[in-house]
């Protein structure tokens, strides 16, 4: 009776855990594939490498290279195959990724027209906050398997609008 007691005490905890489990990250949810995933992360690694590239720059206060890195991050990337994605991503996520792209080519033409460093980290921590607001509001997850190999003709057509 003791053993059965257990037992059952630790299947309770495990469906709590279960329980608790899908309830910990409430964001809103981006069903993606594992193709469209991978493009979005890799463009999110490029922004924060971008970013780091720019805030190294500045503290060695070379404004050109502040311009040069910034515009690697505005909407000449954006660009890149997005088109594919916007019909699966919600408006709102588009927009405000938009809005960060935007705000890198500002901060390229600031750092070339004014040559400020601190008007160039005032200009980076206010964009920055838009990488906060979409981490908190956004998740992945993937919902099927990409069904042709990565080089196949689907891989083509996702990067087909380079
Ligand atoms: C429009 C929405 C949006 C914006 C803006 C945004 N991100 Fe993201 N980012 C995401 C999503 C969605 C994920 C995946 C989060 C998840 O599934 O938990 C992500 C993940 C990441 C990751 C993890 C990459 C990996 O390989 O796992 C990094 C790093 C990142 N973002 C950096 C940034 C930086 C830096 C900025 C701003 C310059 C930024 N992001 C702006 C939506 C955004």
């Amino acid at each position: 009776m003791k053993k059965i007691f257990a037992v059952f005490t630790v299947l309770l905890a495990f469906i709590a855990a279960t329980a608790t489990a899908s309830e910990i990250d409430k964001r809103q949810v981006l069903a993606l594939n594992e193709l469209q995933r991978d493009h979005i992360l890799t463009e999110m690694r490029v922004l924060l490498s971008g970013t780091q590239r720019i805030l190294e720059a500045l503290s060695k206060e070379d404004m050109v290279a502040v311009a040069e890195h910034a515009r690697a991050l505005g909407m000449g990337m954006a660009h890149k195959g997005e088109n594919h994605l916007q019909s699966v991503l919600p408006k709102e996520f588009m927009q405000l990724g938009m809005s960060v792209h935007k705000a890198f080519d500002e901060i390229a033409a600031d750092a070339e027209s004014r040559k400020d460093p601190r008007h160039t980290l005032r200009q980076l921590s206010e964009s920055m906050m838009k990488c906060s607001t979409c981490h908190v509001t956004y998740q992945i997850r993937v919902t099927e398997q990409p069904d042709v190999p990565s080089g196949g003709p689907a891989a083509e057509h996702f990067h087909g609008h380079h």
